[in-house]
């Protein structure tokens, strides 16, 4: 994929391994534009990751189109998708009416969390022109209820659930769709079933494409290392050595 990136173009690149990431700023979003990530998500993980809250249900829309509009500035190839957060499409009309907030504030196409429970919503912000992506599988949304960060899609009950909402936001129009914390031998079993891309988050290696959040990947929150991420740099420890030397500098009067 070397053009400007348009949910069309990810659509078209089922199996061709689909690349994207998390970001919340500038920096990082042009950062990332320039090294060719295909995708870049404004997810509500800011919540947790710029925030400092315990998980995303605290994050509102006005914190993603925030977020949001600095992500723009710094997007010029890579496709710009916001995450859609808590309470901001219980209904088709309320779906709509946030989704159009963050298409003014820059995004491309919007992600919200769930199958069947809102295919109308997806079928509605698609019927207005936004493109959807979908998101199944572990739904942070939810984690209240869920009652924490476990794997899906593992016993047999599970996994025709998960094929079978996989195909409901296919049929609903969704451009692609989010895997998080599938069982591998189910999130390969979708990918196989359905005509859209699947873009994994641990969630194994037989997805069309592969999303992490930023922080994970460069070692940004050393604190918490997810079990499914193998951070490629260590931004967290540069930050701390950098405020280090500059302290013990300034003390000198250098
Ligand atoms: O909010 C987010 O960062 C996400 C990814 C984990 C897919 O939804």
């Amino acid at each position: 994929m070397t053009d400007r990136i348009t949910p069309e173009v990810v659509r078209n690149a089922k199996g061709q391994g689909i690349t994207a990431l998390t970001a919340y700023d500038y920096p990082t979003a042009r950062l990332l534009d320039e090294a060719g990530i295909d995708v870049l998500l404004v997810g509500d993980s800011l919540g947790m990751v710029i925030l400092g809250l315990p998980d995303t249900t605290g994050v509102v829309l006005e914190d993603i189109v925030h977020h949001l509009q600095a992500v723009r500035r710094g997007a010029s190839r890579a496709l710009v998708v916001a995450d859609l957060p808590i309470a901001t499409y219980r209904t088709p009309e309320e779906a709509v009416s946030n989704a159009r907030s963050l298409a003014k504030a820059g995004a491309d196409a919007v992600k919200l969390e769930g199958g069947s429970a809102c295919a109308e919503q997806i079928r509605a912000i698609i019927d207005t022109g936004i493109p959807v992506m979908a998101h199944l599988g572990l739904l942070p949304q939810h984690i209240q209820e869920e009652g924490g960060y476990k794997i899906k899609g593992k016993t047999e009950a599970d996994r025709e659930f998960l094929l079978e909402e996989a195909r409901v936001v296919e049929k609903a129009g969704a451009f692609a769709v989010v895997l998080e914390l599938v069982f591998p031998k189910t999130s390969g079993e979708i990918t196989r079933a359905i005509s859209i891309p699947t873009i994994g988050i641990g969630s194994g290696s037989q997805c069309d494409g592969q999303i992490l959040v930023i922080h994970d990947l460069v070692g940004y929150s050393p604190w918490f290392i997810p079990k499914h991420v193998r951070p490629e740099a260590e931004v967290g420890n540069t930050i701390n050595r950098a405020a280090r030397a500059f302290i013990a500098k300034v003390k000198r009067h250098e």
